[in-house]
């Protein structure tokens, strides 16, 4: 798909990656993008159009839905990420918050937005998933396990969306350089990157993106007799 003329909507849009995907969709010729976010007073991308969204929230996402009933190409970039044991007297309160963002945020913005796709004749959903999609690390169970979800919830609506010509990609980051990690020392990409990557898919029509060489390896390694999540 050609960005250029596109009208976008990107969740989580007031830092981090979502704020990224927003700068260089105006950059890239998008005729209008919705920076979606819980405070849109937090929203300071020039030339984006800052939109009320709380992806937990189903009169928030529904009232957006209908506020950007121009919208070709939805972007579900907001996430939360807070470590805990799987075992921890609290864990199912953890997964369910984690669920409610990453899994069931996507589900709500993804329902409420799949008719307006349709009337632009299909355009396109990108997720943003994480290479956590397919392995657990001790500490971030619950993270990992609604990303696992928000996976298959992604191949679920690619399915169900082909038939009214909707592009859907996944995305599979590994350490992105924001807010979400700033206390982990390792190797990130910057969110730049993660953008630029993804736009490449959308304009050769491509469903998957692996973001570095981590995202590859650990994809690569779930086929083989030793596939990483085992050795987590
Ligand atoms: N950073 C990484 O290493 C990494 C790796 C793989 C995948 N990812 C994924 O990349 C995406 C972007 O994450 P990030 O790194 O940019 O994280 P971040 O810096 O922590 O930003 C998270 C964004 O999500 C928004 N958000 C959280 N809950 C929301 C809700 N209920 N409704 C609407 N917006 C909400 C936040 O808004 P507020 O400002 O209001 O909190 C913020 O804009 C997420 O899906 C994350 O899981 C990140």
């Amino acid at each position: 798909m050609d960005i250029r003329g596109k009208v976008v909507l990107v969740t989580g849009a007031n830092r981090g990656l979502g704020k990224a995907f927003v700068t260089a969709l105006l950059e890239a010729g998008a005729a209008k993008v919705y920076a979606g976010a819980r405070n849109p007073a937090s929203v300071d991308i020039p030339g984006s159009t800052p939109v009320a969204l709380d992806i937990t929230d189903a009169a928030s996402v529904q009232h957006a839905a209908e506020q950007c009933s121009d919208v070709s190409v939805v972007i579900n970039n907001a996430g939360f990420l807070q470590y805990g044991s799987l075992l921890a007297e609290d864990s199912v309160e953890n997964l369910q918050q984690h669920f409610d963002v990453n899994t069931f945020g996507t589900l709500r913005v993804s329902r409420a937005f799949a008719p307006t796709l349709a009337r632009q004749g299909g355009g396109a959903l990108i997720n943003v998933l994480s290479v956590l999609s397919w392995l657990s690390p001790p500490g971030a169970g619950g993270y990992s396990t609604s990303k696992s979800a928000q996976w298959g919830l992604t191949n679920g609506l690619r399915g169900e969306l082909r038939s009214q010509g909707t592009l859907v990609i996944g995305v599979h980051p590994a350490y992105i350089d924001t807010d979400m990690v700033a206390d982990v020392q390792a190797p990130k990409s910057t969110p730049q990157e993660v953008v630029a990557l993804t736009l490449q898919a959308l304009a050769e029509d491509r469903e998957e993106v692996l973001v570095s060489d981590t995202s590859h390896g650990v994809k690569a390694s779930l086929s083989t007799d030793s596939p990483v999540y085992l050795n987590h």
